[in-house]
């Protein structure tokens, strides 16, 4: 008997069960374009958890702070890059939970518009009340969060340590219950030959999605689309060592060795830069459906589910789910992308 995932230490923050809406104006567009044998297309709407502008890494810390609060720890430390939207609904969730957060963003993205280093989710950030140190690209990691663990310690705190993304197999946990909900959604629609589609990045989401599969028996397929890596099979090998972990906290066999589905083809010239087509895609969306995707993910995600679909990927399925990781206040941080013409 697998573990529930109501057993597991879960501080509720996000507004469940997300949206689940079909994208019939996207479809037509893409038929328009030459697209044959297109399935149903739907996007699940994670971008409305509800949490200081959405997001995936709600779902995440539900179960992370859950954890946090059972340790009886009063301080959460995290790191990303600068515009991380991990780090923005991380101090949200520590606000609502009464704790102090502090983030440790690395300066490691090589994108010099201005914006990106006042605007979107760093403005979030400090209106949020987190603490803010910033570090540079190089800095020694070890030695900051050592340095900061007993800067916490001498003032009596108790510090709580979210990894980057909140890609644990505690964080995880959030996206197998993801899965759960999306397959009971999709079984409602009377839909069982469906692929869900996402932007994979420290692979927290996939992993979880994957347990999730794991722990149903039946639903859609998982694909991710690497946003972050260079190296796409060692992405994949680590999502895969992430996924087993989680399974293994819920009790429920490991996925197959090389079963992740990984597309490397969309990550352009290195994480957080724009592409074309992922600028292409967030226009396209908007106009479309009225939905806003972010620059640094779901952009470049959609980029890839277009792709795909326009290849015939997915003719043999009655649906096609995009999943809305949210971002959508980056937008901000990247706006010279979008305001030239
Ligand atoms: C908007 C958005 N989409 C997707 C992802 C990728 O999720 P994961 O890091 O779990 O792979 C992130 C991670 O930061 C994100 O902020």
């Amino acid at each position: 008997m697998a573990k529930a995932l109501d057993e597991f230490p879960h501080l509720p923050l996000a507004h469940l069960p997300t949206p689940l809406a079909e994208m019939r104006h996207l479809r037509d567009e893409l038929r328009a374009r030459g697209a044959r044998n297109v399935p149903r297309l739907f996007i699940k709407r994670d971008d409305c958890t509800g949490l200081a502008t959405g997001g995936n890494k709600t779902r995440k810390l539900e179960y992370l702070l859950g954890e946090a609060l059972e340790e009886g720890c009063d301080t959460i430390v995290t790191t990303g890059a600068l515009q991380s939207n991990h780090a923005r609904q991380t101090a949200a969730a520590a606000a609502v939970a009464g704790l102090s957060c502090i983030l440790v963003l690395f300066d490691t993205v090589p994108y010099k518009a201005a914006a990106y280093r006042r605007s979107g989710n760093l403005l979030l950030d400090r209106i949020l009340g987190a603490e803010v140190r910033v570090e540079d690209a190089d800095a020694d990691a070890v030695k900051i969060f050592g340095a900061l663990f007993e800067e916490i310690k001498a003032k009596g705190g108790k510090p709580y340590f979210v990894p980057v993304g909140g890609s644990s197999a505690t964080g995880s946990l959030g996206y197998a219950n993801a899965y759960l909900e999306l397959a009971d959604q999709l079984d409602a629609l009377g839909l069982d030959q469906s692929v869900l589609v996402h932007a994979s990045s420290s692979g927290g989401t996939q992993a979880g999605l994957v347990a999730g599969a794991q722990l149903r028996g039946a639903g859609p397929a998982i694909a991710g689309i690497n946003v972050y890596r260079k190296d796409n099979a060692a992405m994949a090998e680590s999502i895969h060592a992430l996924a087993s972990k989680t399974a293994a906290l819920l009790e429920t066999p490991s996925p197959a060795q090389g079963s992740i589905d990984l597309d490397g083809e969309f990550l352009g010239e290195a994480y957080g830069l724009p592409t074309q087509e992922m600028k292409d895609a967030v226009e396209l969306v908007a106009r479309m459906e009225g939905v806003l995707l972010d620059p640094v993910y779901t952009g470049k995600g959609m980029a890839g589910f277009i792709r795909q679909i326009m290849a015939g990927k997915y003719a043999q399925k009655e649906a096609a789910v995009f999943l809305h990781t949210g971002g959508s206040s980056g937008l901000f941080a990247y706006e010279e992308e979008f305001t030239a013409g």
